[in-house]
């Protein structure tokens, strides 16, 4: 078996995951001392975030050079011996690409910028004249994900260049011959370097409709799901098939399950990253929901569906759903499920979202909306390791983030101790996922289950999950308890809590 088509891939935000030089930054070095944490954890994989020079106006998803390393994060040296270490460790490697747009401090839009209209250094983005009298109007309607129009117009100059996300992060021309080479090449020097995966960012980008039209004169959204985009899949599928063993993930944001489905095709990505248990409700009847609308997008496809429940752009869990107990609660579902489970670090110690003041806030989403739309840096503050504040053994500086004095109790070093902690739940179910004979069978069968729980077990298994969201405790479905999200007693499920039995 492929090995990511069970596996549980540890999503680690480079920035904040563990600094090993005190500048208040996490790094490559940071991660490779805490490799023997994920082992101990239990994970198959790490996904790092881009580690690549940046300017950072979105924390290096705006790539100045898609091949190296920046300093703030380490160098190629220590990425490589990361991936030695990692693959001591048994751990396996997964990189973001990002090929929808680079910085505008990559060398490519810096030619842009001082070439003229029309020249080849502008083909490789697109650059259009303004609307309206002088060109004062933007090129078309298309907003930024981020807030405000999707285009900028450079000073001085007719033209005005696309930016789906921040003005810092030019939207490439996926037109132009160049841009597929310089991405061959990209996923080629990473694969040489020993990855095991990418995850595709933005996989449902790329592409744009002729003539950029208008939003307004569109019935679909024009800015994403463009045919073109599967030809750019297929295209560094090719090249990952070279490579056995290595995997290719993306960032499908596509709610319509055919058009899904179109990017997990044989000869496009092997996983598609779903966002349908990260917007759910904490309620039984949602939850069904999206996990049989996850089954039925990858149905017509050899590919299985992939679970998270967290990211880092996305309000953590115990803060979306109310509390610790809950957050624990949809791990245990979603472990049980078949299919690969991507974990966002922190989740395992029940981080909840941090309301940072103002001054703090680095999203380019604050600045671009205009101070409406706070950003997602409550998710990314850094991980408390052990020690005291403010550094908490993630820096021995000022972290990027400030880390609240309250996490004083969430400490990895204190949970690693404590069996009844998120951690410890965490670790026990991910080595029954590894070790239990009941995780086997590549669908789920559901059971009759009291209001307000839900109840399935794995096809042709004899393992059981069962989720409470309701108000009262329910009697446990039989079978012997394996393992609970929550204290259990007198043979009740309580609200707020899953367990597995066998
Ligand atoms: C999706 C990434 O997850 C997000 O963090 C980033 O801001 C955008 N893509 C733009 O690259």
């Amino acid at each position: 078996m492929q090995w990511w088509r069970e596996a549980v891939v540890y999503r680690v935000y480079v920035r904040s995951f563990t600094d090993s030089d005190g500048d208040g930054i996490g790094d490559l070095e940071g991660i490779r001392a805490r490799l023997g944490y994920l082992e101990l954890l239990g994970v198959d994989a790490l996904s790092l975030a881009p580690f690549y020079p940046s300017p950072m106006a979105d924390h290096g998803y705006d790539v100045a050079d898609p091949r190296d390393v920046d300093p703030v994060y380490g160098d190629l040296a220590v990425f490589d011996a990361l991936v030695t270490d990692a693959h001591e460790h048994g751990l396996k490697i997964i990189v973001d690409l990002v090929p929808n747009h680079t910085s505008v401090e990559h060398e490519w839009f810096r030619a842009a910028r001082t070439s003229k209209p029309g020249s080849p250094e502008r083909e490789r983005f697109h650059f259009r004249p303004g609307r309206g009298p002088g060109g004062q109007e933007p090129p078309n309607d298309w907003q930024s994900v981020f807030g405000g129009p999707a285009w900028t117009r450079l000073p001085d100059d007719p033209e005005w260049y696309l930016h789906l996300f921040s003005p810092a992060q030019p939207d490439l021309d996926w037109t132009n011959p160049e841009v597929w080479a310089d991405l061959d090449k990209t996923v080629r020097f990473w694969l040489d370097r020993g990855v095991d995966g990418f995850r595709v960012d933005v996989a449902h980008g790329m592409s744009k409709p002729e003539g950029l039209p208008d939003a307004g004169g569109c019935r679909d959204d024009p800015r994403f799901d463009h045919e073109g985009v599967h030809d750019v899949h297929r295209m560094v599928r090719a090249v990952v098939d070279h490579f056995p063993g290595t995997v290719l993930v993306g960032q499908v944001d596509v709610r319509d399950d055919d058009a899904f489905a179109r990017y997990v095709r044989p000869d496009e990505l092997h996983v598609g990253l779903t966002y349908r248990l990260l917007e759910c409700p904490f309620a039984a009847d949602a939850v069904r929901d999206a996990i049989e609308d996850s089954f039925e997008a990858v149905a017509p496809t050899r590919s299985r569906p992939s679970w998270a429940l967290a990211d880092h752009d996305t309000v953590r869990p115990v803060t979306r759903w109310g509390g610790e107990a809950r957050a624990r609660a949809m791990a245990l579902v979603t472990l049980a499920l078949p299919g690969t489970v991507f974990l966002y670090n922190g989740e395992e110690l029940g981080l909840p979202d941090v309301e940072l003041p103002d001054e703090a806030l680095q999203d380019p989403r604050w600045t671009q909306s205009g101070g409406t739309d706070r950003g997602r840096d409550g998710c990314r503050v850094p991980i408390p390791w052990e020690g005291t504040a403010p550094g908490f053994g993630f820096t021995s500086g000022e972290p990027w983030l400030p880390i609240p004095a309250q996490w004083a109790d969430r400490l990895v070093a204190d949970q690693l101790e404590d069996t009844a902690s998120t951690l410890s739940v965490y670790r026990r179910a991910l080595e029954l996922r590894r070790c239990h004979p009941g995780f086997t069978g590549t669908d789920v069968e559901w059971f009759g289950a009291p209001q307000d729980c839900l109840a399935f077990r794995r096809s042709g298994s004899t393992l059981v999950c069962a989720l409470n969201t309701g108000t009262v405790a329910v009697p446990l479905p039989p079978g012997d308890v394996l393992l609970s999200s929550g204290p259990l007693r007198g043979g009740l499920l309580p609200p707020d809590t899953a367990v597995w039995l066998a």
